[in-house]
């Protein structure tokens, strides 16, 4: 069931399963009988990923104060956007599946933030603001699906566009925090399914060519999003306008989603965290091994995920 008070700026139908939209619209349901955290516990078997604080951890990284206000997209359950309102001035959050952005609204509402509005929308890429609004974009793991709805632009280009679009709707001196997938990332070389690649072993991590080939052999669609490699992400986020990149890396590396610690990139860094006993590599031996013998200035090219943070010069 879509909200019809919430703004929808959707432009393509939606992509959910039957069966996927009436689980999520029974979620909503339970959120407003039991309460939003009941109803998450009631319908996934696992809920720390949008329960658990270290989901979040991020936010202790970026520039964040009760005179900002900050862009997310692809807010799913709210569980940034929440932690988000409770740092910042007003958080505008978008997401592509209307569920998620009731929900993530209902969680709002239930928590009290009051400063925090979601609406549904983004599917083009496009950004329903104006120029210059924005202290800060966070982008966490929505750049590698987010054209996947747009079937007549390549995935490259729509994100492409959203990038700029990011750029364009930030003040002069605002900032972009964005993590994505790595196509050479070690979960990927360790033969990990992976989802933006009909669930192959080593997925995106093979050449693209061999990738088409064998999805035409197999009558596949196009892939599910697309993830790039270290310099190219770098190079898609420059050519978007942004300046001063600076890499960071969620550790340990393959949990990538719920990190302990967020360390730069940079080999200096990575030298410096390295010295500590209580530094933890890869969350299972293979990777941690890897990851060990890994010099630290190659470390970011292997990194299971992407991020930067990068600004609009003022
Ligand atoms: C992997 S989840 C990440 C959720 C959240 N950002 C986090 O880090 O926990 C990706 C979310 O982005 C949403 N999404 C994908 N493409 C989008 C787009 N073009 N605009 C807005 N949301 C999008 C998906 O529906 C999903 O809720």
């Amino acid at each position: 069931m879509i909200d019809t008070e919430m703004p929808n700026y959707l432009k393509f139908p939606q992509t959910e399963s039957e069966e996927r939209t009436r689980e999520l619209d029974r979620l909503n349901e339970l959120a407003v009988r039991d309460g939003w955290l009941n109803a998450v516990k009631q319908t996934y078997d696992s809920i720390d990923y949008m329960t658990s604080p270290v989901r979040y951890k991020f936010l202790d990284l970026l520039p964040l104060n009760k005179e900002s206000t900050i862009l997310e997209i692809g807010a799913q359950h709210g569980q940034i956007t929440t932690a988000l309102a409770r740092r910042v001035g007003f958080v505008h959050a978008l997401e592509v599946v209307p569920q998620f952005a009731r929900f993530a609204a209902e969680r709002c509402r239930q928590e009290g933030l009051d400063n925090a509005k979601v609406a549904c929308g983004v599917d083009d890429c496009q950004l329903p603001f104006e120029d210059g609004q924005f202290n800060g974009v966070v982008l966490n793991l929505v750049l590698e699906w987010c054209g996947q709805r747009d079937p007549s632009t390549p995935h490259v280009e729509s994100q492409k566009k959203l990038l700029r679009e990011c750029w364009r709707v930030l003040k002069p001196g605002g900032w972009i925090y964005l993590t994505t997938k790595n196509r050479y990332g070690m979960v990927l070389l360790h033969g990990v399914h992976d989802p933006h690649t009909f669930n192959w072993r080593f997925g995106q991590a093979m050449p693209r060519w061999l990738i088409s080939l064998l999805g035409r052999l197999l009558g596949k669609s196009r892939p599910e999003g697309m993830i790039h490699s270290y310099p190219t992400l770098h190079r898609l986020v420059t050519e978007a306008g942004f300046s001063n990149l600076k890499p960071y890396w969620a550790v340990p590396d393959t949990s990538y989603r719920s990190p302990t610690e967020i360390v730069p990139a940079d080999a200096e860094s990575i030298r410096a965290a390295r010295k500590r006993p209580d530094f933890k590599h890869g969350s299972y031996t293979k990777a941690e091994v890897m990851f060990k013998l890994t010099p630290a200035p190659l470390v970011k090219y292997l990194t299971s995920s992407l991020t930067f943070f990068a600004e609009k010069p003022a």
